[in-house]
């Protein structure tokens, strides 16, 4: 029996099994047995060493195209088999094609994420850039840079988490507790006129309740140049609460104190559980507040190297979780950080 002859019965008996098969199991055998390693087509094209040269240019041309053939036919039998298979389990009722499918459940920002980029936007469409700064501070930045020397009694209403040192040093760090260090840090760097807004998370040594979180984030705002007055304190402010909550909501600014403005005062916005009546939520107050502002101090600009005389400033903090329970109606801050996802995917 010629080689070629030796081929034409391969392809012969390929085929005939070929058409015996019934599943993918005896596929797989079939495909060792004529194409494997050691099959019998790869047999024949290791023999064509052993042929005279003329013949094996034709024995091996016709084995090539066998070869091309049963890999074909091997394509078309595998895929056959795979339809065959998928009609049977439907068929057979396994896959109900009538489901609906899974709703893809997708992510979105933290509400809180979501308040800030809008305050922040509500700041930089006013011409404020965006800076950041430190967590944990110097006690030089949090309190004594900002006229907050040891002993007095602002300290107390901003108890923190202190970081012990190792070494001798004297610089005490903490968890900073507000983002007012960062009206320092940057003034010592940079010359009038300056805009900047510093977003945060600030930390206290806090009992919480509604409206109070021992971790919370601050947005800084902090503008100096020439013959800036409360006027500008009092526009900008009302711009960005005007852009968040819509003008129907009252805003009222009182008196207060902090050490490193002269004037003082708070901002308040009336409540929207009660609205204004008094509640748990504001604690019969009829208003929740949201932020501290002022007059930079004189003596904070001379000490940064500002001439006094001729640069003033505002500067503000603003409470970011406050203004998001303001925003969506929620009425106790401590569920920001429970994360519990049945309250958060109302957001
Ligand atoms: C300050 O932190 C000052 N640094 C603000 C400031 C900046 C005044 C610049 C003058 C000039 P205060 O402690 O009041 O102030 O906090 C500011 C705002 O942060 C509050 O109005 C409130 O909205 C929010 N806040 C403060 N502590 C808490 C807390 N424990 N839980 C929730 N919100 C808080």
């Amino acid at each position: 029996m010629s080689n070629s002859e030796s081929i034409e019965q391969l392809a012969e008996s390929a085929n005939k099994d070929l058409a015996a098969v019934a599943d993918e199991k005896a596929l797989e055998a079939w495909r060792i047995t004529y194409l494997g390693r050691k099959g019998r087509l790869t047999a024949v094209l290791r023999s064509l060493g052993e042929v005279e040269p003329e013949e094996r240019k034709k024995i091996g041309a016709a084995a090539n195209r066998l070869k091309a053939e049963l890999d074909r036919a091997l394509a078309t039998k595998r895929s056959d088999l795979q339809q065959a298979r998928i009609e049977q389990t439907v068929q057979a009722g396994r896959i109900d094609v009538t489901l609906p499918a899974r709703p893809l459940t997708q992510g979105r920002l933290h509400p809180v994420t979501q308040t800030l980029r809008e305050i922040l936007e509500a700041f930089v469409a006013q011409g404020f850039s965006i800076i950041e700064g430190p967590e944990v501070e110097l006690d030089y930045y949090n309190f004594e840079a900002l006229r907050i020397p040891k002993h007095h009694p602002a300290r107390e209403l901003m108890d923190t988490f202190y970081i012990d040192r190792r070494d001798e040093s004297d610089t005490k760090l903490l968890l900073r507790t507000h983002t007012s260090p960062n009206q320092i840090r940057f003034m010592e760097k940079h010359q009038p006129p300056v805009r900047v807004v510093v977003p945060g998370k600030t930390y206290r040594n806090e009992s919480t309740d509604p409206t109070h979180e021992w971790m919370i984030f601050q947005v800084e705002v902090l503008a100096v140049d020439r013959g800036i007055t409360m006027a500008h304190l009092k526009g900008t402010l009302f711009e960005f609460a005007k852009r968040l909550f819509g003008r129907e909501r009252k805003i009222r600014f009182r008196c207060d104190y902090f050490p490193f403005v002269e004037p003082g005062v708070d901002m308040a916005i009336d409540c929207f559980i009660c609205g204004g009546k008094g509640c748990r939520t504001c604690k019969n107050e009829g208003w929740i507040e949201i932020l501290g502002a002022g007059m930079v101090h004189p003596e904070i600009l001379s000490s940064m190297g500002y001439d006094a005389d001729v640069y003033t400033g505002f500067a503000a903090g603003l409470g970011v979780e406050r203004i998001a329970m303001l925003r969506y109606g929620i009425e106790d801050i401590r569920h920001f950080y429970t994360n519990d996802l049945r309250f958060l995917s109302q957001f």
